[in-house]
């Protein structure tokens, strides 16, 4: 049985674990200031982590593409923009534990060589917003930012930033568009980032939860990182339980963990009711039912069955929950998020939608199938971005293991989920 390997998460439950007092002081980022940047960004390498946010790129690895000697100002950019549907992580983390982020933000700038660092929060979540900037303040106050840090004579200037409001804004070139000012849009890559990001400059972009990952690999030791999680998907991470569940929250457990072994902490579906489907990592993966109770939650083995582990956000639907009516919410966000720039996305989340809509009221035909499976497969592979792939997952992932539930929405001329059809669809 695995257990639960709360690192990130230790000190929620503590009154003061959003302060400097109750985080401790900064013992790893003294450690750092004293290592060779190459040294630090060797260890982040040989600890295996993999980027939080979504698509698990190697971390270290990433961090070693940024030119060094080339006179250029380097930048960091943490992407705490979290705005898709399901993924919880990052905002509660940063409310209960914002200095984590804050001194994975000075160890990862001094090995980059960075000297101006941005945290990219989204603009609704005030009371986080409030909190980090109170954070950054306070390590301001004793030395831990600002110039010649801690004597180490590293400079560092950190910048709390808030968006606006738009998904795609998450999407790393959109929020260097939308910090630099401009309409946020992903940029065209090549040139990546790490050759030309924010302001033209080589630029880190990383998640929240891998930055603040950081310190614990610089204090522990790569090795004690990499003896959690699998082969190829190492150490630990958050994984939100959302939705029919007894107790939903933040799990924080070795990377490989199941969503059997999970519901088991988390007290199961809740009482009376059994798993219908649900997402390895939030709305934009592939939905998984209750064939997949034992499929470790790593890259590698979500993969393998047909979806992603993206955040970790484990969105529970118990057998009261419409697939077809949860699949056109979601695709109602796809569309209502597409920035626009490119048309397969842009026209095709606006006819998944209405289609979806005939369908959800028992208005569609099988042709409507078809024409739902063909508009995704239009924009998948073909879109400008990864919001477009995202917003086909849903229908892609339903149609194949729900395809009766579509079915039964016609032949009865209505949602088998109303009340007053449920005795139909046996679901009173
Ligand atoms: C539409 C869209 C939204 C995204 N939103 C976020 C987000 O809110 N936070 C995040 O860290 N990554 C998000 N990403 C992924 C980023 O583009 C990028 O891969 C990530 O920030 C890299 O950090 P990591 O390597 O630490 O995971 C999003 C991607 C897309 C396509
Ligand atoms: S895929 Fe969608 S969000 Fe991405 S660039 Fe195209 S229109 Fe914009």
């Amino acid at each position: 049985m695995t257990t639960l390997t709360p690192v990130l998460t230790a000190n929620w439950d503590q009154p003061d674990s959003f302060t400097l007092r109750g985080y401790g002081d900064y013992s790893a980022a003294r450690k750092a200031l004293a290592m060779e940047p190459d040294a630090i960004i060797q260890a982040v390498k040989d600890s295996g982590l993999r980027g939080r946010g979504g698509a698990g790129f190697p971390t270290g690895m990433k961090w070693g593409f940024i030119p060094q000697g080339d006179g250029k100002p380097h930048y960091l950019v943490v992407n705490a923009d979290e705005s898709e549907p399901g993924t919880c992580k990052d905002i509660p983390l940063m409310m209960a534990n914002p200095h984590s982020l804050v001194e994975g933000v000075i160890i990862t700038s001094y090995a980059i060589r960075a000297n101006h660092a941005f945290i990219y929060v989204r603009g609704e979540v005030l009371h986080v917003v409030r909190r980090l900037r109170a954070a950054v303040q306070e390590a301001y106050e004793k030395g831990l930012l600002g110039t010649d840090i801690l004597g180490s004579g590293f400079d560092l200037e950190l910048v709390v930033h808030t968006g606006a409001g738009a998904y795609i804004c998450g999407e790393e070139t959109a929020l260097l568009d939308s910090l630099e000012g401009y309409r946020g849009q992903p940029r065209l890559k090549p040139p990546f980032p790490a050759v030309a990001g924010l302001y033209a400059c080589p630029t880190v972009i990383n998640n929240v939860e891998s930055v603040a990952s950081v310190p614990s690999i610089v204090e522990n030791g790569a090795g004690w990182f990499a003896g959690m999680g699998t082969e190829k998907s190492k150490g630990f991470g958050i994984f939100s339980l959302s939705g029919h569940v007894t107790r939903p929250g933040q799990y924080e457990a070795p990377l490989g963990i199941t969503l059997r072994e999970l519901l088991d902490m988390a007290g199961g579906i809740r009482a009376g009711h059994r798993l219908k489907f649900w997402t390895p990592g939030g709305s934009s993966t592939p939905i998984f039912t209750d064939e997949h109770l034992d499929v470790p939650l790593d890259f590698e083995s979500v993969g393998a069955k047909g979806s992603m582990l993206g955040t970790r956000a484990l969105q529970i639907f118990d057998e009261t929950t419409c697939v077809v009516r949860s699949v056109l919410r979601w695709t109602e966000f796809y569309a209502h998020e597409s920035c626009g720039k490119c048309t397969p996305c842009r026209e095709g989340t606006y006819w998944l939608k209405h289609v979806l809509k005939r369908l959800e009221k028992g208005q569609g035909t099988e042709e409507d199938l078809s024409t739902i499976t063909d508009i995704a497969d239009n924009i998948l592979g073909r879109s400008f971005c990864a919001l477009g792939d995202g917003a086909t997952s849903p229908i892609h992932s339903s149609v194949k293991h729900f395809r009766d539930e579509y079915l039964k929405h016609f032949e009865i001329g209505g949602c088998p989920f109303d009340r007053a059809a449920s005795t139909v669809w046996g679901n009173a």
